[in-house]
Formats: C-alpha cells, sequence, structure tokens
C-alpha cells in the first residue's frame, strides 16, 4: 500500500502497464513513435481485458467507442479535447490515456481565470537572467514545453477556464508543431509523440469559448453521462470499492443495495420523471462523480462513527448535499420524496430520513 495520497496512475498500474508492453513485445504490436505501447494496449489498459495472463482492470465505464476515437486520434497530429457535463470522467481518462501511451500522467497544466501565457509557454529564472544572461538554462519548462522536447502527452484540464486569447497560445504549438522563443532567436520543435489532451465542462460558470482557430487543431469527443442505468452503476460501485481499499475501511454489507437506490434517484431527478410521473430537475448535474461522493461518505460515516451498515440517515445527508445547490432545488426534492419515494414501501426509510432534513 502506498502512502501517497493519489498516486498517479502510471504508479498505481505500474504492474499492469508492464504485463501490457510484454504483451505488445510478443505479438509485435505497430506502436506510434515514442509511444510506450501500442492503442490497442492502451485501449486494453483502459477497458480491462487480460495480457499474458494478467488481467487488466476496467477502469473508464461505457463509452468503448469514444475511448477508442480518443485513441485513435492521439496516433495523429491533431489534439484531443475531451468535452462534456462536469464529473464524467474526463480528467480520469485523460490521466489513464498519458498513463498508457507516455507512462508520465504528470506533465500536466491546470486551467484557470488566471493561466497565463507563461505557464502554457515556459517562463524565466530571472536570477538566472541576471547574473549569467539570457541563454537557455534561464528558461524554466513547463509541461507542454517538456512533454515538446521529450515526446510526450501533455495534459490541458478545464481549457476554456483559460483566457481566449492565453489559450491562442497554443495555437503554433499545434499547427507548427514548434514553440518560438524569440529572446533566443530560436525555437523548440516538438519531438515526434508530442501530443496533447486537454478537458472542458460544456456546463460551467465562468467559461471561455474555444477559438474556432484554436478548435479547428483539436478533435472532440464528448462524454455523456452514463445513458444506461446499469452502467452508471457499475461506475459508482467500482469507485466506492476503490476508495474504501484506500481508506482501509471496511464495505458496508448493504452498499450495493445503496448504490442501486442512489442511482435511481439521481437518473429519476436528472431526467424529471419517474415512472409515468413528470417532475422538476434540480439545478445541479448529478452526475456520477456526485454519486460517488454521497456513497463514499456514507461509507466512511458507517465505519468511523456508527459502525455496520450504511444508514439511511447518512444517505439522505448526503443526498441533500448533492441535489440542493440552490434555493429552489428543496422544494422540488421535497416533491419528488412527496410523489415518487413515499408510493414506494422499499425507500420507506429513505423517504422518512430525507423528510426529516428536507
Ligand atoms: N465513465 C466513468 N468510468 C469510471 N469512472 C468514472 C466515470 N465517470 C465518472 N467517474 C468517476 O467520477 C470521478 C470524477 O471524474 P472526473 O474525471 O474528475 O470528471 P470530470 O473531469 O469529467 O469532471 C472519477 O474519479 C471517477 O471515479
Ligand atoms: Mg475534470
Amino acid at each position: 500500500m502506498t502512502t501517497v495520497l493519489k498516486p498517479a496512475a502510471e504508479v498505481l498500474y505500474a504492474q499492469e502497464l508492464a504485463a501490457l508492453q510484454d504483451w505488445d513485445a510478443a505479438h509485435a504490436h505497430p506502436k506510434p513513435p515514442r509511444w510506450q505501447r501500442s492503442p490497442q494496449a492502451v485501449l486494453r489498459f483502459i477497458l480491462g481485458g487480460e495480457a499474458n495472463g494478467t488481467i487488466i482492470r476496467r477502469k473508464y465505464f461505457g463509452a468503448d467507442r469514444e475511448v477508442q476515437v480518443a485513441i485513435a486520434t492521439l496516433t495523429t497530429d491533431r489534439a484531443l479535447l475531451l468535452y462534456g457535463p462536469p464529473g464524467t470522467g474526463k480528467s480520469l481518462l485523460a490521466e489513464l490515456l498519458a498513463a498508457g501511451i507516455s507512462g508520465n500522467s504528470r506533465l500536466l497544466v491546470q486551467g484557470t481565470a488566471g493561466t497565463s501565457e507563461e505557464k502554457l509557454l515556459y517562463e524565466w529564472d530571472y536570477a538566472h537572467r541576471l547574473s549569467k544572461g539570457t541563454d537557455l538554462e534561464a528558461v524554466v519548462r513547463t509541461p507542454i514545453y517538456r512533454a515538446m522536447e521529450e515526446g510526450l502527452i501533455a495534459r490541458i484540464e478545464e481549457l476554456t477556464r483559460i483566457p481566449a486569447d492565453v489559450q491562442d497560445a497554443l495555437i503554433t504549438i499545434l499547427s507548427e508543431k514548434m514553440m518560438p522563443l524569440p529572446e533566443l532567436n530560436t525555437v523548440v520543435l516538438a519531438a515526434r509523440g508530442f501530443n496533447l489532451i486537454a478537458t472542458a465542462n460544456d456546463k460551467d460558470k465562468g467559461v471561455n469559448d474555444l477559438s474556432k482557430a484554436l478548435s479547428r487543431r483539436f478533435n472532440t469527443v464528448r462524454l455523456e453521462l452514463p445513458s444506461d442505468r446499469e452502467t452508471e452503476i457499475q461506475i459508482v460501485q467500482h469507485r466506492v470499492q476503490e476508495m474504501a481499499e484506500e481508506n482501509q475501511v471496511p464495505l458496508p454489507p448493504n452498499t450495493a443495495e445503496e448504490i442501486r437506490r442512489v442511482v435511481r434517484v439521481f437518473r429519476e431527478l436528472r431526467a424529471g420523471k419517474a415512472g409515468t410521473e413528470k417532475l422538476r430537475k434540480p439545478s445541479a448535474t448529478l452526475s456520477p462523480a456526485e454519486a460517488i461522493s454521497v456513497l463514499n461518505q456514507a461509507v466512511n460515516s458507517a465505519a468511523y462513527f456508527e459502525g455496520g451498515a450504511l444508514s439511511a440517515a447518512q444517505i439522505a445527508d448526503g443526498l441533500e448535499g448533492v441535489v440542493v445547490r440552490e434555493a429552489e432545488d428543496r422544494e422540488i426534492f421535497r416533491d419528488y420524496v412527496d410523489r415518487v419515494l413515499k408510493t414506494r414501501p422499499k425507500d420507506r426509510a429513505l423517504e422518512k430520513a430525507l423528510r426529516a432534513i428536507l
């Protein structure tokens, strides 16, 4: 067990990644320049399977075709944009792709409203410039710079949070595969293997548009909220179990049942309908990530405070936290309790617990 809070995917799955490399070697799978693994090994790393007798766990659920398109894009000279609602696993998929392809998922720039061109391209070590002059050693290389030099995958999280004019600094990199360093009258040429994976939320306050010029350089892959219930249950189940292992807490015996219940509530609220009953939709996205956080919190409370099974009160607390974001969500949720949960004898305990807090 590692002691790091969140180890990189290439560390966490080092054994699987090594087995997949052996699998490539044994079958002489073709590989793009500088890729550590073949496209099919990367696909298997993400969707699961087996490699030379080693079990490869599935890490991303649903959207198999999208994952394949994403990998195919990265074999070309077009960059990849993973786009969709928050909590659909865009960051997770970007990390897995970088780990599978480059064995390094940490060449990462986090996009914010304050991200400057220097954070995307390069900065200066001013102490060095003053004492030794402006030479290459005075250049502080960003993750993107290093990925270009070494022929690796760089990542940009939340690309559209970056102001549009700063985003445009990427155009030269993506179209010319180089970064000018005018102060040194030189350029950095991207090594083969270099590419970029960006993620962006489609439903977010304070996002900027992607400029037309830049969006042409990206192939966009949309990741949606899971369309079928079983996939959504699997996503939540997988991650809740993983987190319980990481936190070294036991999984209460009724966890699977409660996951199904929470996912059902989420899907009905999201769809604005339960059976023939039409409902108002709350403002929250209610993504798998939020369902995971409701369950994870309940699992931990059960382990540390109550012992034994997940209680309706814990689940209700978590649900209220993610569903009620704006004042009217409370009324919408209450209405759901009255019209839907109340009619289901099996949801009796949750109904009562929600009534007590809504
Ligand atoms: N399709 C999916 N497969 C596996 N895990 C998922 C999926 N969708 C969401 N998750 C889970 O939700 C969590 C949050 O996802 P994240 O990658 O941060 O979402 P995004 O970047 O789209 O906001 C992840 O850690 C992962 O456990
Ligand atoms: Mg993200």
